[in-house]
């Protein structure tokens, strides 16, 4: 971000570079720069210019500044973006020079003399230089053939038509990005770590995502075919796209989020010294540039973000692209008090204190390159023990130097034994990370003195409201703020003291009950009984004053202001259904966002689809219960997709949300939350989370594509093999041959074995087999890859009932194609559309 803010100074610069200079001496430099010609860094002001002046290439001042002043030469755009460097950045002190040498070679000059840099074309015949309008510097031979280009010279930017080929690297720091002849687009940290990997063959179960295959049309590709030479390339109206002679049409990766808009406008890849790659675009003149798309939506999964040791953190709600760094305790301190990203050291290292180690806890935190795929890699061992043995083994391991269990059901341990990892901290995850350290754990001191504790945040703040209001400065906004309150306690019904209100509301209107923060706080006995936790936020037990019990789920990051929150709460509240859970109320107080529910007695379906051995089997769901909550979850998902006023995509449905009435009836949860995290309807929360929800995420979605409802149809077909089965879609085991369970359920039931797919802990006698084998042709017909072969919700519903004839779908091998309209702003898109 901050060499943002230099880009806009250097605008100044170009502006500077007056009509005059540029009118007299060189204007010939408008077009074609001749050998002898050069570029002095004591005198800025002169450019070279591309022929409307779109790009022009001068000295610009170090950022940050240097003492004695230093010297970058860049090609900007016009407004002052740098787009390219010489050498990557080399900077050189004021009396250094950017000459066109006679013998063809541009040669980057330091004041002493000494060549920093040179394009390496003596000999080639070069006899002039230009600078395009797309921002290429190019070198030409007499008879007009490029011989050298800054196109084919990345630093950490990709302009539109630059192409990007399998081989070339944009680099940052330690980061780069690479495509490989695959296909498949990977950003690494030092050359070694792979912590993001999306491609046009990201196969099944090859791809650490899991099920995605993207783009593929097998009318023209064949999986087993591999791509000739591919190019990535950033089209001008915002579109990511990879190219290759077997493929008929480019295949979309990433639409910038203002794709097609607006005019005069450059948009641009950068892979910023954070690690993350994203489309920025930046309007002619104007010197910013606005980030449209990134490829990883939460900056804390970007490997070495934090450094060596650090621990990465949201500091401000709804901040995924902006988080803070700290040492895990105070057993390390900051390698450098200036920089926290530079990471942490031990006080004493773990060498200097054989046998006297402990392990020091940090909860809601796991490390930040949890791997999708635990058991490819050595550092990563998964073992099957809870958590005690998590600590212990580690403890006892002479390579092991931190775990972390999962605590999400799953008691996956995973076992880190590099010197270098990292920790990232949200406040509702279910996971806990343990660093070996010498000695005793010491608390944080940074944490500890900052205040952190968020239950005391409020408790003492009458006026929370007014507090949010009077930050902005602009009086006005201020007076209307007010306005809107007093008009809004006036009109709104639910005046007066909310336990009272809720009592009076009963279940009969639809408008949902204001909470203050201390009502919350009270009636949850200020968050004790947590009864739950999700990508959104923990879900805590709490009694009304009227007696009854609602959950209360507060959220960890939200996005949206005050006003936005309240109409999506309104909407989410005017859905009414059996099988939805029932929205009560609300609290939106400073940053504070918290949704007040019914409470659902039997809690989640995960709780009792996937229990541990050593529980009752008497416990387990029979199978008419199963088939009634498939059936119900099915009826109300369609009911949010086809029948409420303001249709909704749920975009998180898994057994986790899937919650039982006392009566076994399933209530949907969690509906409408996706909008609510972010306004512009990303699903950050979603991508952000433990590996294994990603195995309910259609592959569309995973691909950062247009999304529609279909995503939801894919999460129900996973849900519905749990439901059969009794186990997680992802696992992979010994029975299903090493393969993805998902995958395997398919194989079992072409050979005719059903019984093998269904919960051993059925008895036979009770279960309907027709019900079986409609239920697992609906799975099966949900879990296509591509969207349009999935079948509506309503259709689902009728496939489980029976009242619409079904057969099983093609083989999935056949059909590895997801294809796309060029506008992603139909009706029904949700994620990129607006
Ligand atoms: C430069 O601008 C003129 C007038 O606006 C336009 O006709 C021409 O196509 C532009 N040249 C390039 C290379 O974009
Ligand atoms: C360029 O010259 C300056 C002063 O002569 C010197 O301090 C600097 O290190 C030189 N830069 C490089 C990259 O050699
Ligand atoms: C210019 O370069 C092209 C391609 O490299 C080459 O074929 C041609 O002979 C060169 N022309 C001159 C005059 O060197
Ligand atoms: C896709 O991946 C598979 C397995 O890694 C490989 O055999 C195949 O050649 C790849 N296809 C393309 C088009 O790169
Ligand atoms: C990066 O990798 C190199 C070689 O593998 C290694 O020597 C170096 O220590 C690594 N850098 C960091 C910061 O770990
Ligand atoms: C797919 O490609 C492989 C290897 O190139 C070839 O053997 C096979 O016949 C192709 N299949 C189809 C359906 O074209
Ligand atoms: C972590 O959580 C456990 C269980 O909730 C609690 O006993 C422990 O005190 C917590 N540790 C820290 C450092 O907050
Ligand atoms: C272990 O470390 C603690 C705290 O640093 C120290 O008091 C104790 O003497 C050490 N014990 C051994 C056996 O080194
Ligand atoms: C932190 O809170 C405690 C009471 O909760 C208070 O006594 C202390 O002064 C606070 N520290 C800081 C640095 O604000």
């Amino acid at each position: 971000m901050s060499d943002l803010l230099l880009m806009i100074l250097v605008g100044v610069v170009v502006v500077v570079a007056s009509p005059a200079v540029v009118c007299s001496q060189q204007q010939w430099q408008q077009q074609r720069v001749l050998p002898g010609s050069s570029l002095q860094a004591s005198a800025p002001s002169l450019i070279w210019s591309s022929i409307n002046a779109t790009f022009s290439l001068g000295f610009v001042p170090a950022n940050p500044p240097t003492d004695p002043a230093s010297f970058v030469a860049s090609i900007a755009y016009s407004g002052g973006i740098l787009v390219w460097s010489v050498g990557n950045g080399i900077l050189v002190d004021s009396q250094g020079s950017l000459q066109f040498h006679s013998t063809g070679d541009l040669l980057l000059v330091n004041g002493s003399g000494t060549i920093l840099w040179k394009s390496g074309t003596s000999g080639l015949g070069v006899a002039f230089a230009t600078l395009e309008e797309s921002g290429s510097l190019v070198l030409w031979n007499s008879s007009s053939n490029a011989v050298w280009s800054s196109f084919d010279n990345p630093n950490d930017i990709l302009l539109p038509g630059q192409g990007f080929k399998a081989g070339d690297v944009l680099r940052s720091g330690l980061y780069s990005f690479r495509m490989l002849l695959n296909g498949n687009l990977m950003l690494r940290w030092n050359e070694t770590v792979v912590y993001w990997d999306q491609g046009v063959n990201s196969s099944v179960d090859v791809n650490p995502w899991g099920n995605v295959v993207k783009g593929y049309n097998p009318r023209f590709v064949n999986l087993s075919a591999t791509l000739q030479s591919p190019t990535l390339e950033l089209q001008a109206v915002g579109i990511l796209a990879i190219s290759d002679p077997v493929l008929s049409s480019p295949v979309i990766m990433a639409y910038s989020s203002d794709f097609a808009e607006g005019t005069d406008v450059l948009r641009f890849l950068k892979l910023g010294n954070d690690g993350n790659m994203k489309i920025y675009s930046s309007e002619r003149g104007s010197g910013t540039a606005i980030p449209r798309w990134a490829a990883v939506q939460d900056q804390c999964q970007v490997f070495g973000y934090c450094g060596s040791l650090g621990i990465c953190f949201h500091s401000k709600l709804g901040q995924q692209d902006n988080p803070s760094c700290e040492c895990p305790s105070g057993n390390f301190e900051p390698i450098s008090t200036q920089d926290a990203r530079k990471g942490c050291k031990r006080k004493v290292e773990l060498k200097n204190c054989p046998g006297n180690s402990t392990m020091l806890e940090l909860n809601h935190t796991r490390f930040s390159d949890y791997k999708r795929e635990p058991l490819a890699k050595n550092e990563l061992r998964v073992s099957e023990s809870a958590r005690s043995s998590c600590i212990l083994d580690c403890l006892k391991s002479n390579i092991c130097v931190a775990s972390a269990s999962a605590d999400d059901g799953t008691r996956t341990c995973y076992t880190q034994s590099s010197d270098f990892f990292s920790g990232y901290r949200v406040s509702s995850l279910p996971g806990t990370l343990y660093i070996k350290v010498c000695g005793q754990g010491l608390p944080n001191p940074v944490s500890s003195s900052k205040n952190m504790s968020e239950n005391a945040d409020f408790l003492g703040l009458d006026h929370g409201f007014l507090v949010v209001v009077t930050v902005p400065s602009v009086v006005g906004f201020i007076i209307f703020q007010i306005g809107f309150f007093l008009w809004y306690r006036w009109n709104s019904p639910v005046i007066g003291r909310s336990l009272d209100r809720y009592k009076l509301l009963e279940y009969v209107s639809s408008v949902p009950v204001q909470f203050t923060y201390k009502e919350l706080v009270i009636s949850t006995k200020g968050f004790k009984d947590r009864v739950g936790a999700g990508e959104s936020g923990a879900v805590y037990r709490g009694v009304l004053s009227s007696r009854d019990i609602v959950a209360v789920k507060r959220l960890y990051e939200s996005n949206l202001g005050e006003m936005d929150f309240r109409k999506k709460v309104s909407t989410i509240c005017s859905t009414h259904h059996l099988n939805l859970v029932r929205m009560i109320g609300y609290c939106c107080q400073k940053t504070e966002r918290l949704l007040v529910y019914e409470f659902a007695k039997n809690g989640s379906l995960d709780s009792l689809l996937f229990q541990t051995e050593d529980r009752n089997s008497l416990t387990c769901l029979s199978w008419e219960k199963r088939f009634n909550i498939a059936l119900g979850s099915a009826k109300g998902i369609a009911y949010l997709h086809e029948e409420c006023r303001e249709c909704i995509v749920h975009l998180n449905i898994k057994p986790e949300n899937i919650l039982l009435d006392e009566n076994y009836h399933a209530k949907v949860s969690d509906f409408g939350l996706a909008e609510l995290m972010d306004p512009r309807g990303h699903h950050r929360q979603e991508l952000s989370s433990i590996q294994q929800t990603s195995s309910y995420i259609s592959p569309e979605r995973l691909a950062n594509l247009p999304t529609t409802s279909k995503a939801d149809i894919y999460s129900f077909g996973m849900v519905l093999l749990e439901i059969l089965s009794g186990r997680r879609s992802y696992e992979v085991s010994i029975d299903t041959g090493g393969l993805k369970f998902s995958t395997w359920v398919r194989e079992q039931f072409e050979k005719g074995s059903f019984l093998s797919i269904i919960d051993r802990r059925l008895a036979k006698g009770d279960v309907d087999m027709e019900q079986v084998q409609r239920a697992i042709i609906t799975a099966l017909w949900c879990i296509r890859n591509q969207p349009s072969q999935r079948p509506t919700m309503r259709r689902v519903v009728q496939m489980l009932e029976g009242h619409l004839e079904v057969e099983l779908p093609p083989p999935l091998d056949s059909v590895h194609e997801l294809s796309y309209p060029i506008s992603p702003n139909s009706k029904s898109t949700f994620i990129h559309g607006a």
